[in-house]
Formats: C-alpha cells, structure tokens, sequence
C-alpha cells in the first residue's frame, strides 16, 4: 500500500501531485502549432461533418458533471455553438429533445457510471452523434460510445476526484478549439490558445508548490462546520467543485454557488466567521465578485480568496488569500480546481478524515 502511494500519505495527496504529468499526457501530440488547432482524431469526424454539428450537450455526474459546466462555457465561447451541460440522472427521463445535429459527450472517469450510462443509450437510440471522453480505456462509456477522447491521466484510486476533472477540462479546451477553428476562430487566436493550453502543466505545478502555504491556511478554516464556495463566469462551476471536494473528503457541509446568487437566499446563513471561499482571479467578472465578497464581510463572514499572482487589490479584499498564476481566463479553471484540492485536502487531514475512501461513497457508482 505504502509503495503504491509513492511515499504519499494518501493517494488523493499523490494524484494532485500528479497533475503536472497527468495533463502533460493529456495534451501530447494534440496540439498543431501550424494550423492553430488541436488533433483529436477520436473526435472521429472530417471538418465537414464537424460543421453540421449544432449543439454540443455533456453529460456527466458528479465532478464529471462540473467539467461539462466548464465544458458548456468553453465552447460556446470558444466554438461559437449552442453547448449545455446535462445532469446525466436526469437525461432519458426528461424526454430530452435530441436530434442528428447534436454532438452528445459523456464524460466520466471510470466510463462505468449507470447514470451516465444510461443516458449515453438514450442519446443513441436518439441518432445523436455520442461520443465519450473517459479515462479508463475500454469501459464500458467507451466501448458503447464507440468514439471518444481518452484522457490519459493514468488510474485515479482516491475516490475523490482530482486528476481526472483537470484532464477533462483539459481535454475539452482541445475540442472546443478544435470544433473553433472549424468555425470563426482565426488561426492567430487558436495559436494564442494553443499556447496556454501547452502551459498547463507547468501552471498547476506552480500552484502544488504552494501546498505547504495552502496547509497552515487550511489549519484556520478545519474547525467549522459550514463553508460557501463562490465564483462567476468560468469560475462557476470550479466553485461547485470546490464545494463538492470539501464536503466529500472533510464532511463539512459546502454549498457552491455563483457568487451573484448568494445574496437571493443562502447569504441568510452567514454569521461571524463563516467560510467563504470567493473564486477572483483577475478575468472578466472580477470586480463583481469583490463587491460580492464585500457583501459577506459585512455580514462577518471568514474570506478565502483564490486570486491571480501579484493581485494586490484582491488580496485586500480577503483574510487569506491562495494565489494562482496569470493565465487565460479559461485555462485559469484549472490551477484554480487545484488551489481547492489542496484546501480541501488539508483541511480533512487536519480533521482526520480518512481522505481516500470517504464514508457513504464509492469511486464508481453502478446503480442508478
Ligand atoms: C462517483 C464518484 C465521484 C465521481 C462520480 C462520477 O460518485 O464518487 O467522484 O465524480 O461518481 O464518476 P465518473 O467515473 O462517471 O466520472
């Protein structure tokens, strides 16, 4: 046990630190700096099929669920398509509207999720273009899917999901370029894209360098028992992460929520001292969110901010602060996914949690 969590005191510590490499792998030989895009030949169509395509709908549960949030951002931005994520639970029950036009993309680590699966059957029998972006190769998302993108971050054992939801946004940045630069993305802009895509791993290897920091933050914020997790934009949906990864792992009670939503109901819980983490890097909404969290401290709340490297302004804002560095806006998702893996990490170890197999949970969930 000890020799296959590499000198790691858990796997989930072990797999964070991973990431660097995970991502690497994920990215090799996908990207093409002359024509500005990326090769994902398991997208498995000619650019002319590509172009009939006209909504990308991801389904996913779990933090599978959150990379298709980030998903759904990233190619309606990026490719210039009507993109939504789906509950995958919910999919073949809601009678969803499906047609041939549609690119379908199951997400999901193990490939094994019946939820998830089942949604895949239903786009099918639905003539929906379905493909899958999984991580175990041959499961069962991936044979049915008979199409897809692997991401190559390696076996993930810790239940909670780390390398894979950093992959997956990886992986889907590339699609997303690449369905762009089949659209009105220019090559210059894909090229500029490329670049940022390229400098993953060397971002989230910045961001692990700061765990020891990360760790006597996290000593300040083990005692309680509720935590808000904000963002907007991009970072949305790593704010739902955020929260999920801290309720999973520490079992203190997290809600993420977007950060202009807390004042419509939940900002009713906060007292003196509560938790919240706001998301602020220095991308578009920024200054939103300040006002925001200004709205929290005024209400007593504890403010953990993750914000871009050297941000002064931000970092006045808050009473800790975790810095991430500068980066496209969409790439940020994923040095900032990391800071709050670390967070939640050494906050359960801290409260001595079992960290790797969380009571109540299991790596993959074969039931609907
Ligand atoms: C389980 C795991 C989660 C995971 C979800 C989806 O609930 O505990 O960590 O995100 O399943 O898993 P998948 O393998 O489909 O990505």
């Amino acid at each position: 046990d000890a020799a296959e969590k590499g000198g790691y005191e858990h796997f989930m510590l072990k797999e964070i630190h991973e990431q660097p490499e995970s991502l690497a792998n994920a990215i090799r030989g996908r990207l093409d700096f002359n024509l500005g895009t990326s090769v994902l030949s398991g997208m498995g169509t000619s650019a002319r099929d590509l172009s009939e395509i006209q909504r990308v709908v991801f389904l996913g549960c779990g933090t599978s669920l959150h990379a298709g949030l980030v998903g759904e951002y990233a190619f309606e931005d990026l490719a210039d398509i009507h993109a939504e994520v789906q509950q995958a639970a919910e999919f073949r029950y809601r009678n969803p509207i499906i047609s041939r036009s549609d690119l379908v993309v199951a997400i999901s680590q193990s490939g094994e999720t019946a939820d998830t699966l089942a949604a895949v059957r239903e786009a099918n029998q639905k003539g929906a273009f379905v493909m899958g972006l999984c991580n175990v190769v041959g499961s069962t998302i991936a044979r049915e899917t008979g199409r897809g993108i692997y991401l190559h971050a390696g076996p993930e054992i810790s239940v909670a999901s780390t390398k894979a939801f950093t992959c997956q946004v990886a992986v889907m940045l590339m699609m997303a370029l690449k369905l762009g630069r089949g659209r009105r993305f220019s090559r210059e802009e894909g090229l500029k894209l490329a670049r940022e895509i390229e400098r993953i791993p060397e971002l989230v290897e910045r961001t692990i360098q700061q765990s020891d920091k990360i760790e006597k933050i996290a000593a300040r914020y083990a005692e309680h028992e509720h935590a808000f997790f904000i963002g907007r934009g991009y970072l949305y949906p790593v704010a739902l992460e955020g929260a999920l990864k801290l309720k999973e792992i520490s079992y203190i009670h997290a809600e993420g929520y977007h950060a202009a939503e807390l004042k419509h109901g939940p900002i009713a819980l906060l007292q003196k001292g509560t938790p919240v983490i706001a998301l602020a890097n220095d991308i578009a909404g920024k200054d939103k969110t300040l006002g925001n969290v200004e709205e929290c401290r005024a209400r007593g709340a504890r403010i953990l901010g993750v914000i871009t490297e050297g941000d002064k302004e931000a970092a006045e804002f808050m009473d800790d602060f975790i810095e991430v560095p500068a980066c496209h806006p969409l790439v940020a998702t994923i040095p900032t996914a990391v800071a709050l893996q670390l967070l939640s990490y050494h906050i359960a170890r801290a409260r001595g949690c079992e960290i790797d197999q969380p009571r109540n949970l299991a790596k993959s969930v074969t039931v609907e």
